[in-house]
């Protein structure tokens, strides 16, 4: 393994003020040392289409490199509805086909999610897991990173402010480094 863990991060949203973009931007200033973070826009990603499964988007061919090229993800959705936004499932749909070809297949990741309100859209992390489970993504589930009131802990130029909320994402940063050398069975890198 590099002696850099390479984490791909993805938000569900598209919106430019999203605040799940937002946390992970606070992601790339809060990383340890041995790991760096590529962040993907979703934007671009036309909707699922099953008659387009061998002959992909463009887009979706690269969002595929990169989930395969990352030794580990970092998600950061909202919550729509109570589930995942139809942006992020639509993305994650596409790159695990076409059946047999999932890129996500055995990957370890961590889930954040930030909301305007008071729930922190921990819901959308739930159902996020449950198709983790079918598509073999190894989700850890400590800590937890939950940022309700998303607004006053985050400001208007997309900065996370709230000094509680950066050091539960660096203490979710280290989680997944640790996790990710652990299912890799690195035992020279082995987390103390
Ligand atoms: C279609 C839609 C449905 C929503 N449903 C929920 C919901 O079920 N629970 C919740 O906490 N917030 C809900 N919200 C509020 C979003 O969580 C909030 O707008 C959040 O900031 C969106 O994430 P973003 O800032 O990363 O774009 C909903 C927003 C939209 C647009």
């Amino acid at each position: 393994m590099d002696k850099q863990i390479k984490i791909l991060g993805f938000a569900g949203s598209l919106r430019k003020g999203s605040y799940n973009k937002a946390i992970l931007r606070a992601a790339l200033e809060l990383l340890p040392e041995d790991a760096k973070l590529e962040i993907f826009d979703l934007e671009g990603i036309p909707p699922f289409n099953s008659d387009l499964e061998n002959r992909m988007p463009e887009i979706v061919k690269e969002f595929k490199a990169k989930i395969r090229a990352a030794d580990a993800l970092l998600i950061a959705t909202p919550e729509y509805n109570y589930s995942i936004p139809g942006v992020l499932k639509n993305a994650i749909d596409w790159a695990s086909r076409p059946y047999g070809d999932n890129a996500f297949e055995g990957k370890p990741a961590a889930i954040m999610s930030a909301s305007s309100g008071m729930l922190g859209a921990v819901k959308a992390q739930f159902h996020l897991r449950q198709t983790f489970v079918f598509l073999d993504v190894l989700a850890f589930n400590r800590p937890e990173v939950v940022v309700t009131f998303a607004g006053e802990k985050i400001d208007d130029k997309g900065r996370v402010t709230d000094e509680k909320t950066r050091e539960k994402i660096k203490e979710l940063l280290m989680a997944l480094v640790a996790w990710t050398i652990r299912l890799k069975g690195d035992n020279s890198q082995k987390a103390k």
